[in-house]
């Protein structure tokens, strides 16, 4: 066996033993709060993490269902090896809300039980995996500010920890949700420290404004895959980054 397969073979291990203690104990603790691999020399990198959570809409209505994506650059695809992805409250970000109710490949990803059954997910096996879509139910007991968060591995050395989606809100049933498409909004992540101050560069092209320099001075991220040179992606991040200064923008829609 080749180190590395070896490592990840050990990384899907120890998560599952997590898990599955978890499981025996009841209370979430280890693993399923921090999301972190037990491992006592490895860190999470420090660096912007070269994948992204995508949700399909900014709304979701108590007990209904919406799409979650974890993806990486279309351009230069990094395959995401492991990964532990819950739903997080904002005000509260240790508690894990929801469920998830399908998994893209049950082969490679299952569903896993933290604080209530299937409220997270992770991978089956340390293969190398492309973009992957999960859905996810809202629940029906809680209304609020969401967000999904995970762990995601390249490799067992590799790995970054809260990987964030952007604020999706938990609405009422009877919420009339308009908006089709999720208005691009500019947000931060914890760290490196965030200023919004992107100025609307010029209309060029029919497209959206969003995929304005792409090509050149923007990181843009989009799923699905290879969806942002057409400029038809469902759900994209673009990342400019100014010396220490990271500015994103977010925007998805959930057109079918
Ligand atoms: C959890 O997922 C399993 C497997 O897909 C399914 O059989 C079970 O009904 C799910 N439980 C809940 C509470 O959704
Ligand atoms: C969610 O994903 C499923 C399966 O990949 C797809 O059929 C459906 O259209 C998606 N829904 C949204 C709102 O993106």
């Amino acid at each position: 066996m080749l180190p590395r397969k070896k490592c990840l073979l050990l990384l899907t291990i120890i998560v599952l033993i997590r898990s599955s203690q978890q499981h025996s104990s009841g209370a979430p603790s280890g693993a399923c709060i921090d999301q972190l691999p037990r491992h006592s020399t490895i860190i999470p990198q420090t660096s912007v993490p070269p994948y992204v959570i995508i949700p399909s809409a900014s709304q979701v209505r108590q007990g209904d269902t919406m799409n979650v994506t974890i993806g990486s650059p279309a351009g230069a695809p990094v395959p995401i090896g492991g990964f532990i992805l819950q739903a997080r409250q904002i005000q509260n970000p240790d508690t894990i809300v929801g469920k998830f109710t399908s998994v893209p490949d049950p082969g490679i990803t299952h569903m896993t039980t933290c604080s209530n059954q299937n409220d997270t997910v992770t991978h089956s096996n340390p293969q190398e995996k492309p973009a992957l879509t999960f859905q996810w139910q809202a629940p029906t007991d809680f209304l609020g500010g969401i967000e999904f968060r995970a762990t995601v591995a390249q490799s067992y050395a590799t790995f970054w920890r809260n990987v964030e989606s952007p604020l999706v809100e938990v609405v009422t049933r009877d919420t009339v949700i308009t908006t089709t498409a999720a208005p691009a909004t500019t947000t931060t992540t914890s760290a490196p420290p965030v200023t919004s101050d992107i100025s609307s560069p010029p209309v060029t092209e029919n497209r959206d404004l969003i995929y304005n320099g792409c090509d050149d001075t923007k990181l843009c991220f989009g799923v699905p895959q290879n969806c942002v040179s057409s400029g038809t992606c469902k759900g994209i991040v673009a990342v400019l980054v100014e010396g220490e200064k990271y500015t994103f923008e977010l925007q998805g829609t959930d057109k079918p």
